[in-house]
């Protein structure tokens, strides 16, 4: 058993969620409420290291009413800083880590009240993730990127469900929706998507897609 996912991201017309630079705020003001919305719903957050990194998002729920979800962050090497805002105690956060990681780090973060998980090898395993999670409690988890973290997870069907939404611009470079080792064809995926719903936004220049998820085994 597993939690159900959710992949959301805002990506410009050409598919990026963020520019060579990293610059990544592409929503508006009513994408944001969506998206703290559906934080508020759920039980988990989850971000790879480089996004921590880039927008030093702080997680948690401001733009509508609503608790919290617990903070994850998968992080290999622990390269981020321990200074990061997802590690103030405005929520329980949780790091997963492998043994590639500085044990004074480690320690610095237990300090903190952030509770980390060591994994042996220099991978971790998402379904080991979601796995240490559901038996935690959470049934419904928000996987908020970026393009390496979706597709560790997308591509082991992982991923029940995506919210997209489309902003106006074009970067023609930069971090992709998904961005991993790929497919040659349409064919080779081993999910499919189905578009569930189509949403125009409220100011009228971005659309929010839904696609459904479903695993080919
Ligand atoms: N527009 C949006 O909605 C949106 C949302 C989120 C993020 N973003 C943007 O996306 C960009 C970052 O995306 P990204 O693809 O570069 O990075 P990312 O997915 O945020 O982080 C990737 C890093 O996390 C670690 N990692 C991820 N999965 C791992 C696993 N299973 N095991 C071990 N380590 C793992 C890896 O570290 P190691 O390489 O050390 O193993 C990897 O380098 C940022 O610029 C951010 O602004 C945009």
């Amino acid at each position: 058993m597993r939690p159900y996912v959710y992949l959301a991201a805002a990506t410009t017309i050409d598919g990026r969620i963020a520019s060579a630079s990293g610059f990544s705020r592409l929503s508006c003001p009513h994408d944001l409420r969506r998206l703290h919305a559906l934080r508020a719903s759920v039980d988990a957050v989850i971000i790879g290291a480089n996004t921590a990194i880039v927008d030093n998002p702080r997680l948690t729920v401001r733009y509508v009413e609503g608790r919290n979800p617990i903070r994850v962050l998968i992080d290999g090497a622990l390269k981020v800083p321990t200074t990061l805002r997802m590690f103030d105690s405005s929520a329980p956060t949780l790091v997963f880590t492998t043994t590639r990681a500085p044990p004074d780090k480690i320690k610095e973060l237990k300090d903190k009240g952030v509770e980390v998980h060591v994994i042996d090898g220099d991978f971790v395993d998402p379904a080991h993730v979601l796995q240490i999670l559901y038996t935690r409690g959470v049934r419904k988890v928000l996987l908020e990127g970026g393009g390496r973290t979706n597709w560790e997870f997308l591509s082991r069907c992982l991923v029940d469900e995506i919210v997209l939404t489309i902003t106006p611009y074009v970067f023609g470079n930069g971090v992709t929706l998904v961005d991993g080792k790929g497919y040659a064809t349409t064919e080779d995926a081993p999910f499919t998507l189905q578009l569930a719903s189509i949403k125009l936004c409220e100011c009228g220049q971005e659309v929010v897609l839904t696609y459904r998820i479903r695993c080919k085994h």
